[in-house]
């Protein structure tokens, strides 16, 4: 057995050895959903300090523990706080979790995160269907020997972001009245924000959003034959979109006020796997 699969079974068998819980649907929650548990029926949590070898979030405003409960009917597992490449993290650390929620038993992969607008017609506050992605600026979190046990050493990559959950998002975004965008996501390792020139050419290559996480959580899921479904909070509109400097402290807060709408999405969504994807 390779270092990060048995790395991945010992966080497994601490987790096993606190819950039982089997989720069907894994949720990432990005800035400006980080209090969702708050609306969910919690049944237990665990902090990711007691997880034998689980990376620990250094970022303020990233609390870090996985949330078990239900969203309606529907078993969840919510991690409130991720690790980001940027912290000094080994890549196959930085997935180690969405990897481990799958051991968990969670087939659908739901990722969310804040985001810089990029493309025309983006404004703060946004929410953006992730159709689809480039990761190809952060290293590959399947570099390395294949774990076999996973997925298969070449794995297609055509339909990262499920076409059925994409149905799923754009209806129930209908169904509550939300003008919910669509685009590609590109991920930079960060932590700074892009420079102007950065933005320029993210959007040259087709980006609409850019934010410092997701893609790589979600070429390893995929490497797993997880369902994905994503959405970014358009937090400010990229470096040299907007004209005044960003600061962590916006992100937070435009974060915060599209939050309301976020929640009401992505428990719709959930609601929706349930009753199709159960
Ligand atoms: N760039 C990168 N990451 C981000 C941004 C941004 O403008 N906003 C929120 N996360």
């Amino acid at each position: 057995m390779g270092e990060v699969y048995e790395k991945l079974t010992r966080c497994y068998e601490s987790v096993r050895a606190q819950t039982d819980f089997e989720p069907q649907v894994a949720l990432v929650l990005g800035s400006g959903l980080g209090d969702y548990a708050s609306g969910i029926r919690v049944k237990q949590t665990l902090d990711y300090s007691e997880i034998e070898g689980f990376p620990v979030s250094t970022v303020p405003g990233h609390a870090g523990k996985f949330i078990f409960g239900y969203v309606g009917d529907v078993p969840v597992v919510c991690m409130q706080g991720r690790v980001h490449y940027y912290e000094g993290y080994p890549m196959s650390d930085v997935v180690l979790p969405a990897r481990l929620m799958k051991r968990m038993g969670a087939k659908v992969l739901f990722l969310t995160n804040a985001a810089g607008g990029v493309s025309l017609g983006m404004r703060a506050g946004d929410l953006m269907l992730i159709t689809g992605q480039i990761a190809s600026f952060v290293p590959s979190p399947l570099i390395g020997a294949n774990i076999d046990e996973l997925g298969e050493r070449f794995p297609d990559m055509s339909e990262i972001y499920n076409r059925d959950l994409i149905m799923i998002a754009r209806k129930c975004a209908s169904e509550l009245g939300i003008d919910i965008k669509e685009g590609t996501y590109l991920q930079f390792t960060g932590p700074a924000y892009e420079s102007p020139q950065e933005v320029a050419m993210a959007r040259l290559l087709g980006a609409d959003a850019v934010g410092m996480s997701t893609a790589c959580e979600a070429v390893a899921a995929n490497h797993m034959g997880m369902k994905i479904v994503g959405i970014s909070c358009i937090s400010n509109l990229a470096c040299g979109i907007s004209a005044v400097p960003l600061s962590h402290k916006e992100v937070q807060e435009t974060a915060d006020q599209a939050a309301p709408r976020f929640k009401a999405l992505v428990t719709a969504i959930i609601e929706e796997i349930g009753k199709s994807c159960g």
